[in-house]
């Protein structure tokens, strides 16, 4: 062999161990990949794109997600590069049980072993509804080929009666007026047409939006990943840019991991604050740095965030929904306000720094999206709260949350399940007033399985019905982003998992402090240790993904990741198949 020929040519790309092999398997990989109409020279080296689709019917969400992979096609044929769509397993929140977050971890397997196992150099992910997004990223994340990030962007404000509903958040707030008796159940299934009347996700700031934003905030995506409308035709601009874009980072061999610093981590959980996005976001980003070898605790969330004021005035806990956002300028407008906050040089996937790309960011309603001198809410990043009963933590959204109950001390309202708690909430001789701290067990990672988003438990109708609409309420359980109130969630450890939680009695007195960081149950050291010698653990399950799962979840304050998957394979050449 001459050497010195040998070293001129190009470094083989991946996907050339599988098209470019001169032998029966190389037969094998070509010919079967032709039978869809694929000319010889699109196997010639060129790089190969894998597009990573979370389409599903069954979630709405991601329903037009092949559409969007089309323009995705576009581009990296416009590039030079030759795209293959797949399909991962797709998680919708609103139709899968119990809940779809027990679903994520093995969406993420799904996702590694699909780019791993493939012909694939480079990727696009494809990612909408709730848990698609870290899903994809954390499995992505453990191969650490050239990655960007797609999000599908949220749906039109949803319209009812002349005025704008949200997502999730509107339902929440009428759900309660037909409790209260304030709405019939007609106008109810009226609203539930007018409420989701495009495609897209969830349209208020919840954990679809959130997500979207995070992907944007850690250089994953091109700058407005977060906001352009799912219906808007910018938004299949961005695919087709996207399409294109991924084809120069296989060449530049741009890898997930250049990008996923911790600098990006920090800016993420820093711009997270600024958007009051959801809690969700603390326990993917802390799977996903786990993924990818950056070391992150959930007291980064507390250290880093907490003192950033929320700029947008966005639902949940504000007035405007996605679109406003967009076109008030979206991501960048609030990253360019946060700046002084944020680590500029971060690379990007576009090969700018984040810097570069937010600039010259213009706002176009300040309504919107506030300066920073003139926050809509001060100091409004996720607070980590401590104390006997969250040892490992647990989260509260001071920007979510009633001012008047940061502090305060209440008796507890216990509920072993969420079973339980729906069988006697609305009962109207519950021993309950607006002073007690509802308290719901059983609903974290492997309590429920899969953490549900439960944590923010409706108020008993007799309290809602004299105008209460807010109380103080725990639990081991997530929250959906479009919600709110003064919710304490992710109490670590979980009571399934013998967390300080399960030993909750009726009647205790609980002091919530978040100023000082305080959870506090008023119960002897030594009543504890009674309790405990009579806690009895829930019965794990028999078979199955939900066995597995249970067996090998990490607790919330840890990411909810299997422990079996933190960290990551690389993108190595497995051996042949035949
Ligand atoms: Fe899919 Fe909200 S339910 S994004
Ligand atoms: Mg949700």
């Amino acid at each position: 062999m001459d050497d010195s020929n040998e070293s001129k040519k190009p470094p083989l790309r991946r996907s050339q161990a599988w098209f470019g092999k001169q032998d029966r398997d190389g037969f094998m990989h070509r010919s079967w990949i032709k039978n869809q109409g694929y000319p010889h020279d699109l196997l010639d080296g060129r790089p190969v794109i894998g597009i990573c689709n979370t389409w599903s019917e069954l979630t709405p969400c991601n329903g037009h997600f092949r559409e969007l992979a089309e323009f995705v096609k576009r581009g990296v044929y416009e590039a030079g590069g030759f795209p293959l769509e797949f399909p991962v397993m797709s998680l919708g929140e609103t139709q899968l049980r119990p809940t779809a977050m027990l679903f994520r971890n093995l969406a993420s397997m799904d996702v590694e072993e699909s780019i791993r196992g493939n012909p694939i150099d480079g990727v696009v992910l494809l990612m909408g509804c709730d848990k698609t997004t870290p899903a994809l990223l954390m499995g992505a994340a453990s191969c650490d080929l050239p990655t960007i990030g797609l999000s599908g962007g949220p749906m039109l404000n949803g319209k009812f009666r002349g005025r704008d509903i949200g997502s999730g958040t509107g339902v929440w707030q009428m759900s309660e007026m037909v409790r209260a008796g304030e709405m019939t159940m007609e106008e109810f299934t009226q609203a539930e047409s007018c409420m989701h009347r495009s495609k897209g996700s969830c349209m208020t700031m919840g954990t679809a939006s959130t997500m979207a934003s995070m992907v944007e905030a850690l250089g994953l995506s091109l700058p407005e990943n977060a906001a352009i409308p799912a219906a808007d035709t910018r938004r299949n601009r961005l695919a087709q840019l996207t399409g294109r874009r991924i084809v120069e980072m296989v060449k530049e061999d741009l890898r997930m991991s250049k990008i996923l610093t911790r600098e990006a981590f920090e800016n993420a959980i820093r711009t997270n604050a600024a958007i009051g996005g959801s809690t969700n976001a603390v326990i993917h980003l802390l799977a996903l740095a786990g993924r990818i070898g950056v070391p992150l605790t959930l007291q980064d969330w507390d250290r880093l965030g907490s003192e950033v004021p929320c700029l947008v005035d966005l639902q949940p806990s504000g007035r405007f929904l996605m679109e406003d956002f967009f076109y008030a300028g979206g991501l960048p407008a609030v990253m360019r306000e946060i700046q002084h906050l944020l680590h500029l040089q971060a690379l990007t996937v576009n090969g700018r720094t984040l810097g570069e790309n937010i600039a010259s960011a213009p706002c176009w309603n300040r309504e919107v999206i506030r300066p920073y001198t003139e926050p809509f809410k001060p100091a409004a990043g996720i607070a980590v709260l401590r104390g006997n009963l969250a040892p490992d933590g647990a989260v509260i959204k001071p920007s979510a949350a009633s001012p008047h109950l940061l502090r305060h001390r209440g008796r507890a309202v216990v509920f072993e399940n969420i079973e339980d708690f729906r069988a006697r909430i609305d009962d109207e001789s519950l021993d309950v007033d607006e002073t007690c701290v509802l308290v719901l067990k059983n609903c974290g990672p492997r309590g429920y399985p899969g953490m549900a988003e439960v944590g923010n438990m409706p108020l008993p109708p007799k309290l809602l019905r004299r105008g209460i609409t807010d109380m103080v309420r725990i639990s081991d359980a997530r929250m959906s982003g479009t919600a709110y109130g003064t919710v304490v969630l992710h109490t670590s450890p979980e009571a399934a998992a013998g967390g300080p939680l399960a030993l909750v009695r009726d009647g205790d007195m609980i002091e919530l402090d978040v100023p000082a960081r305080r959870l506090h149950l008023e119960v002897s050291d030594e009543e504890l240790a009674r309790r405990r010698a009579d806690w009895q653990p829930p019965e794990p399950p028999k078979r199955g993904w939900y066995k597995l799962y249970v067996e090998h979840v990490q607790q919330a304050h840890l990411g909810a990741d299997l422990d079996f998957l933190v960290g990551g394979s690389g993108a190595g050449i497995p051996r042949e198949s035949h």
